[in-house]
């Protein structure tokens, strides 16, 4: 068979962000684009030939098109073996596992999250490495940098493969494993939750409704909750892995996952709901008309862990974004643990988790995980609360409010505006850095600022320094108000202001929370001139 060397130019544009690189679909089509970013994988690499990589995909549209070239391009770079999940597929945490469990050089995950998709949706790739966790920032350099100065690239010539049946298959001198997408991930499960107490919970007539979206999650919630668990036939909805994810925008929040919450708040509500993103790597929680803020979740996970069978000789310590509530660290002060503070996204736990610091770790985005993999896990997240439930006899919104008594009560919430102009965004936050010593000391609607900064983490394990991660007032309270522009968005910019306050008093905990944080939203507006700047009186999703 032919190796076919193709001539190329640099694109200036391929540049991975929070997670992975990201772009419309149509930038993907443009010839060679994508090709350039594999080849840029490949060329920032050592030592890969022979050996094995993981390759999957959540479903979205250009799923199945980029698989096949990036299996001929492999095999063109002396790739070993490919493992490919079966339909293309593998969300994002059955990859991570794949890439631990087979010991393979890494993975490329075909994903953008939770963004919409289909042809004039988004597209993106994401390479993670050996520990199965996101490429960090040295290595996104590095393929950033062979972008720049790519010149050619290699692929085979041949016909595609079948990804529709397991097996393996021949491409020149690499194999390609075509496996089950589920079932390595699935026996993870199995390994970590006390299956049994969640089955006898689920046929005691706890109903749980759980909401893939019509995204990745599909057929692992109806092996896992199904089948394995014999949820009733029905309890997985939108179950099936669509393009275009039947026109939705798979993100589980109380807007996105409408008729998720339509149900839990309806009447006659089951007991537990939840739903996970695009790729898999997300959740969101509810009980019967209750919502659990995901910065809460990752507290009471951590204060719960020693329910589960993975868990119970306990934690080493917890790890959430610096934007993500500080409910987390008051579990972890209680239980004598540690506790780090890291930008955002999921890249940065790598480091702690592999180093045996956390065991757990968590973003107020809806992302919730562990050591089991290094990705976030979306329904590692849900068995892990039905696992506690099970456990306590509790339904969720006894469970937090219980939590909320025993810590106090972190009311916390994220306003996004999105597809606001970038120039103008810029501008805000610049405005922003420029006044940062001189907030501290100053009053707003009673709150005095006691820190104001563009918060900066050194690594703790190796030593390497992330800038510009988010500018961060902190009120003497304990209060606090984060803004940063999106790292994944992919038209113009999107602003997030993250708000949050601790209420101890037990008699003030059952506020509404956009009452309780009334006082922030207006500094927010007040300081950063949010209408001036972005031409919006209002966001345009809140979580
Ligand atoms: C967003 C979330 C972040 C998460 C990332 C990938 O990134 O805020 O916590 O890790 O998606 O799921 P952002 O768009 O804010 O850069
Ligand atoms: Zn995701």
């Amino acid at each position: 068979m032919n190796i076919r060397t193709v001539a190329t130019k640099p694109f200036d544009d391929q540049k991975p962000g929070t997670s992975g690189l990201r772009k419309a679909v149509p930038t993907f089509q443009q010839p060679h684009y994508l090709e350039n970013f594999i080849q840029s994988i490949f060329n920032s690499l050592d030592n890969y030939q022979g050996q094995r990589l993981v390759l999957g995909g959540d479903g979205r549209y250009y799923n199945r098109t980029a698989i096949q070239t990036i299996l001929k391009m492999a095999a063109a770079n002396g790739v070993g073996r490919v493992l490919v999940g079966q339909g293309g597929i593998l969300s994002t945490p059955a990859a991570s596992c794949l890439i631990r469990k087979y010991q393979a050089f890494g993975g490329i995950i075909l994903s953008a999250s939770h963004n919409p998709g289909g042809p004039e949706g988004d597209f993106g790739v994401k390479f993670n490495t050996p520990n199965g966790g996101p490429a960090p920032a040295n290595v996104t350099e590095a393929i950033f940098a062979k972008s720049k100065e790519i010149s050619e690239y290699k692929v085979l010539e041949a016909d595609d493969i079948n990804l529709d049946q397991q097996g393996e298959y021949k491409l020149g001198g690499m194999t390609v494993e075509v496996v089950d997408a589920v079932e390595a991930y699935a026996d993870l499960m199995a390994s970590i939750f006390d299956f049994d107490a969640i089955q006898k919970l689920l046929s005691g007539g706890f109903r749980v409704v759980m909401d893939s979206l019509h995204a990745v999650t599909g057929p692992y919630a109806k092996e896992i909750l199904e089948n394995r668990l014999q949820a009733p036939a029905g309890t997985v909805r939108n179950g099936e892995p669509l393009e275009d994810f039947g026109g939705g925008h798979p993100d589980p929040n109380l807007v996105y996952a409408r008729e998720l919450v339509e149900i839990m708040y309806g009447d006659d509500a089951p007991e537990f709901g939840a739903a996970s993103d695009g790729d898999g790597d997300r959740n969101m929680i509810l009980g019967n008309h209750f919502f659990v803020t995901p910065s809460d979740s990752l507290a009471i996970l951590a204060a719960n862990a020693t329910l589960v069978p993975g868990y119970a000789k306990g934690i080493t310590g917890v790890a959430r974004s610096m934007p993500t509530s500080q409910a987390a660290d008051r579990v972890a002060k209680k239980l004598g643990i540690n506790c780090y503070e890291t930008p955002t996204g999921w890249k940065f736990f790598g480091n702690l988790l592999d180093a045996g610091q956390v065991t757990l770790c968590g973003e107020e985005s809806f992302g919730t995980g562990s050591n089991h993999v290094r990705e976030k896990d979306g329904l590692w997240a849900i068995l892990f609360w039905l696992n506690i439930i099970a456990k306590r006899g509790q339904s969720v919104e006894e469970i937090v409010k219980e939590h909320w008594q025993t810590y106090g009560r972190t009311y916390y919430s994220r306003h996004d505006y999105e597809e606001v102009a970038k120039d103008p965004a810029n501008e805000l936050m610049d405005q922003l850095r420029s006044r940062l010593s001189s907030f501290p000391g100053q009053q707003f609607h009673g709150y005095e600022v006691d820190l104001a900064d563009d918060f900066s983490y050194k690594d703790p394990i190796d030593g390497s320094v992330a800038e510009k991660q988010g500018i961060r007032l902190v009120f003497k309270d304990g209060s606090r108000l984060v803004f940063r522009l999106s790292g994944t968005g992919t038209q113009g910019a999107t602003l997030r202001v993250y708000l949050e306050r601790y209420e101890g008093d037990q008699s003030k905990q059952n506020e509404d929370t956009q009452t309780a944080l009334a006082d922030l939203i207006q500094i927010a507006h007040e300081i950063a001139e949010i209408k001036k700047f972005t031409g919006r009186d209002e966001p345009s999703v809140i979580t």
